[in-house]
């Protein structure tokens, strides 16, 4: 798919799992929760952190950052609590034939 960047099958993101994959310049993390779908940049709206490193709690549905513990969720990518203030950029996930796809759709 044009402009879409494949991340994994269906089989490899399983619920509670997440996945990474580089978009172009933009890492993105895609989240199974509960069956949904959702993809956030991989990168903390503190001080850049990846979030790849980080905590998925799939009951809360949040992202933890290891660095000073900002958690962010992961279906619309606000911040739950300091130090982070600022939302993490949310793409869109696509599934193709037991493929995901995600993509950077900012301008
Ligand atoms: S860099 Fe993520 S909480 Fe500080």
């Amino acid at each position: 798919m044009r402009g879409w960047e494949f991340v994994c099958t269906t089989a490899e993101l399983l619920p509670g799992e997440k996945r990474s994959v580089w978009a172009g310049d933009t890492a993105i993390l895609v989240f199974n929760l509960d069956g949904d779908l959702h993809a956030l940049e991989d990168r903390c709206s503190h001080e850049d952190f990846e979030l790849s490193s980080g905590t998925f709690d799939a009951a809360e549905g949040s992202i933890e950052c290891i660095l000073h513990g900002a958690r962010f969720d992961v279906r619309d990518g606000r911040a739950l609590c300091a130090p982070a203030y600022a939302p993490v950029a949310k793409f869109p996930v696509r599934v193709v034939d037991g493929a995901v796809y995600t993509r950077d759709d900012r301008g």
